[in-house]
């Protein structure tokens, strides 16, 4: 089984969702490690309460060295010998530093039909554009945002009288289905380069 760290930044619930899956007994990966660079993310209680060691890499102290934040980060990465990282809903944005020492072992969660509405508000945008498709959209991590290869997509309705918080709802759910299907799917292709 690959060994793979999540990081977050707030409430967990795609972790949650991997957590969960990787239960499964044919699970190709098993979640060891979840790493926040918020203190007090709700994510890490629940990681902690599933066993899992759950660590805090505040951001603060190191203001805008962006890769001493990074190397913290790297340092427990490699402690608890990750193979795959899994971004979820981790609202900070990765130097090519560190996006390269994870080159095609990196996969993030985003909520949009990429690539429509990188970035962030996707659902506001979804809405005052009129769209009537929108989802979410696993992709590999690269050093361009919310650019990597596509690896699953879920799709949903955009219907009338949605408001930027039913439709992340609707959205959230495929989320959940398809992060942990992704994940699967990387765990067992990728061959250890
Ligand atoms: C999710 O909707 C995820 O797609 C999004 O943040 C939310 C995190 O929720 N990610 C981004 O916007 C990345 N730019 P969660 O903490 O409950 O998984």
């Amino acid at each position: 089984r690959k060994r793979v760290a999540v990081l977050i930044s707030g409430r967990g619930s795609n972790m949650a969702a991997l957590i969960e899956a990787a239960r499964a007994a044919d699970y190709p990966a098993e979640i060891v490690l979840v790493i926040s660079n918020i203190p007090g993310a709700g994510g890490l209680a629940t990681a902690e309460a599933n066993g899992i060691a759950a660590v805090t890499v505040d951001q603060k102290p190191f203001g805008r060295d962006r890769e001493a934040f990074e190397r913290a980060v790297q340092a427990h990465l490699v402690e608890h010998r990750i193979d795959i990282v899994c971004l979820a809903g981790f609202m900070r944005i990765l130097t090519p530093w560190l996006v390269g020492q994870w080159e095609w072992r990196m996969i993030n969660i985003h909520p949009s039909l990429l690539p429509a509405y990188k970035g962030l508000d996707t659902h506001a945008r979804a809405i005052a554009d009129g769209v009537t498709k929108h989802g979410a959209t696993v992709h590999f991590v690269t050093a361009e945002l919310d650019a990597g290869d596509v690896i699953l997509q879920g799709e949903v309705d955009v219907v009338p009288g949605d408001t930027p918080e039913t439709l992340a709802a609707r959205v959230l759910k495929v989320e959940h289905e398809i992060y942990p299907q992704a994940l699967r799917m990387i765990a067992t292709e990728y061959k250890l380069i």
